[in-house]
């Protein structure tokens, strides 16, 4: 774990964040699953506010405590468990422009309409069939053009289902992500 604008987490793609706010149109809905303590969501806001583009955001996490390895528990005690950190670190950094949905990724992706997404960043769980639930949830909701990608394509399991999803059609970014244009 590493701090990104002193927030712990695995942030480590700040240049696809870059990418994806700059090609963004001026008007659109992104969604981020997988939050943690907001290292990537912060600095995904703070691309947002600096673009003056119209961009809403949703923050998808459980938040649920039960998911936290030993090095985060030990991280989020003292403030009280995983919510409690990620308010405590994402304070005032975080705009009207932003919603933070303390819920499973699939019950976010049911409530969006089909359609009306731009952007779909997938850091959630990275199990293989939850990586396969994450991208078939989110589909059908995901404007023509949109991007849907996600972190960690490294992990054999995030992988496969990416590539059980889209064959080769996928492109690599970076170190670690991946992403599809529809
Ligand atoms: C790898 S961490 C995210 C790291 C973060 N993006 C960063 O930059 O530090 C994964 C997060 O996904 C959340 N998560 C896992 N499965 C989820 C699901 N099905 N729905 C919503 N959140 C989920 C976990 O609670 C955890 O906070």
């Amino acid at each position: 774990m590493k701090f990104h604008g002193g927030i712990p987490g695995w942030f480590n793609f700040a240049d696809f964040y870059d990418w994806v706010v700059q090609n963004a149109p001026d008007k659109a809905r992104f969604v981020e699953v997988g939050a943690l303590f907001g290292a990537s969501s912060v600095y995904l806001q703070s691309r947002i506010v600096a673009s003056k583009k119209d961009i809403k955001l949703d923050i998808v996490d459980t938040f649920d405590d039960k998911n936290l390895s030993m090095e985060s528990s030990n991280l989020a005690m003292p403030f009280g468990g995983f919510r409690k950190t990620f308010d405590f670190f994402t304070r005032g950094r975080l705009g009207d422009n932003v919603r933070v949905c303390q819920m499973p990724s699939r019950e976010h992706a049911g409530a969006c309409k089909p359609g009306s997404l731009h952007f779909v960043f997938l850091d959630g769980s990275h199990a293989k069939l939850d990586v396969l639930q994450d991208i078939s949830s989110y589909l059908n909701a995901m404007a023509p053009g949109g991007i849907l990608g996600g972190h960690d394509v490294d992990i054999p399991d995030v992988a496969q289902a990416v590539q059980e999803a889209f064959g080769t059609r996928f492109v690599r970014f970076g170190v670690s992500c991946w992403y599809v244009q529809l």
